[in-house]
């Protein structure tokens, strides 16, 4: 599964999907042909990439029960730069659904065969838990990319993550990397965010990325117009931090 990530950290309000929906973007103003999956039924990807919820007919819920193939939940758009499979709460039913199913965790993985050799990156923002969709999500991906905010409690859920993630390579998915920590909002004159950045360094080492995404109205403005921040405001510290770190992700997976 050669250009899947997954976005995740069970945590919430970490930066997951500001950091989906704005790396997706600026890797495509790289040229990249990118699909971003909204895997978290709060559907916070969908609407941010300006996709109305309520009138979705066909959602990655319909993706993993198997009502419907990638090529139809796929919503593409001449007007933006890359291609969404939105969700909407239906897909808090897709857990209890997948339950006595055969082989529930690689129902993400299987259905995508078919449309990911079209795009450079696929990426999957994951709903804050570790439950059955992040472990789809895992299965189905090459990297995962966790954003981290450099705060107190930020390393307490990590080791769950990690173990979580030693657990899908040792039983579904053997080649799954950690392809990146991201530090997110930083706010470089606090005293103790430094500090945690120093620790994921000294713990994580290069699988830190050097591009930090720093706290940026910009980017927490941008969702409500449906749009990244690249668009929204291509000169803010946001859109230059995310445009860096495509930069940097490119340079990773290509090395
Ligand atoms: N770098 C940033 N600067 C300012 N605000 C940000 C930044 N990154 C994210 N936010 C805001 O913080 C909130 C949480 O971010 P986001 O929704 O991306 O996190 P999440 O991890 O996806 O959350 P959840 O766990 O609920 O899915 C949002 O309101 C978002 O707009
Ligand atoms: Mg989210």
């Amino acid at each position: 599964m050669g250009n899947i990530f997954a976005v995740t950290n069970q945590k919430g309000g970490v930066g997951k999907t500001t950091t989906t929906v704005n790396l997706a973007a600026s890797l495509a103003e790289n040229g990249k042909k990118v699909l971003l999956i909204d895997l978290d039924p709060q559907g916070n990807a969908t609407t941010g990439c300006g996709i109305d919820k309520a009138p979705i007919e066909k959602s990655s819920y319909d993706l993993l029960v198997g009502d419907a193939s990638a090529e139809e939940v796929i919503v593409s758009r001449d007007d933006f730069s890359f291609d969404v499979i939105p969700t909407n709460a239906d897909l808090t039913a897709a857990e209890i659904e997948l339950l006595d199913e055969p082989e529930r965790e690689y129902r993400l993985r299987n259905s995508l065969v078919p449309v990911q050799d079209r795009y450079d990156y696929v990426l999957i923002d994951c709903p804050p838990s570790l439950s059955m969709l992040t472990l789809n999500a895992l299965v189905a991906s090459k990297g995962v990319i966790i954003p981290i905010q450099c705060e107190y409690y930020a390393l307490e859920g990590l080791s769950s993550l990690l173990k979580t993630i030693e657990r899908v390579k040792q039983r579904a998915n053997p080649t799954l990397t950690i392809s990146g920590l991201i530090r997110t909002m930083f706010d470089a004159r606090n005293n103790l965010a430094n500090q945690v950045s120093r620790q994921l360094i000294n713990h994580f080492d290069k699988k830190v990325f050097h591009t930090i995404i720093p706290r940026n109205v910009r980017l927490a403005e941008a969702p409500s117009h449906g749009i990244p921040v690249v668009t929204y405001d291509r000169g803010s510290r946001g859109s230059i931090a995310y445009l860096a770190l495509a930069g940097e992700f490119m340079r990773r997976e290509q090395s």
